[in-house]
């Protein structure tokens, strides 16, 4: 199982280490999935005031570059894992409470993908060099995507992933990580 994950970068070394001591499992992909979606929730951020404050340089597209990469792979990689793997695993649960949870979750991940598409546009120009984009619109927007998310991947964490897990038996884990690896290879066959 360990092999067939491609790996995202751990934020330190000891979760490094932490990782290295065992095979990587669906689920660890998905926790470094969120990580990584705080951190790009925060560079944009960061992006918007460094455009504000230094303007429109090599850096701020190399920024830009890198958001606009994230969201419009890995994560949609990720929402994708989840509604093939973790919410079926809710369903058949049978629990109304549960079920209910997961719906909205369903719903966000649309929400998501709607603004996005909204502000990609503008990510894409400045990784592009081109000034086209709206700083105003963008400071705006952001805060509305960035709490959409970080609720999403609060509710997430606290209730739906341990639900899931709970339910997904071991050998299912195992054709739930090879799916989840196999796809990423046939959509990137760099990995
Ligand atoms: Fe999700
Ligand atoms: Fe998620």
């Amino acid at each position: 199982m360990s092999a067939v994950l491609p790996q995202q970068a751990p934020s330190s070394a000891a979760a490094q280490a932490a990782l290295a001591a065992r095979p990587l499992q669906p689920f660890d992909v998905l926790d470094q999935c969120h990580q990584q979606v705080v951190t790009m929730l925060h560079r944009m951020d960061d992006l918007v005031a460094h455009l504000q404050e230094t303007g429109h340089d090599q850096q701020a597209q190399q920024m830009a570059r890198e958001i606009f990469d994230f969201f419009m792979g890995p994560a949609r990689e990720h929402h994708l894992d989840e509604e093939k793997h973790v919410f079926p695993a809710i369903i058949r649960s049978g629990d109304d409470e549960l079920v209910r949870h997961m719906l909205r979750l369903q719903q966000d991940h649309g929400w998501i993908e709607q603004d996005w598409l909204e502000l990609a546009p503008h990510f894409e120009s400045i990784a592009a060099g081109y000034n086209w984009f709206n700083i105003d619109l963008m400071a705006q927007a952001i805060p509305v995507f960035q709490a959409l998310y970080r609720d999403h991947i609060a509710l997430e964490e606290s209730l739906i992933y341990p639900e899931a897990k709970a339910r997904i038996a071991r050998w299912d884990l195992q054709g739930m990580g090879r799916e989840m690896a196999q796809r990423r290879r046939s959509e990137n066959p760099k990995n």
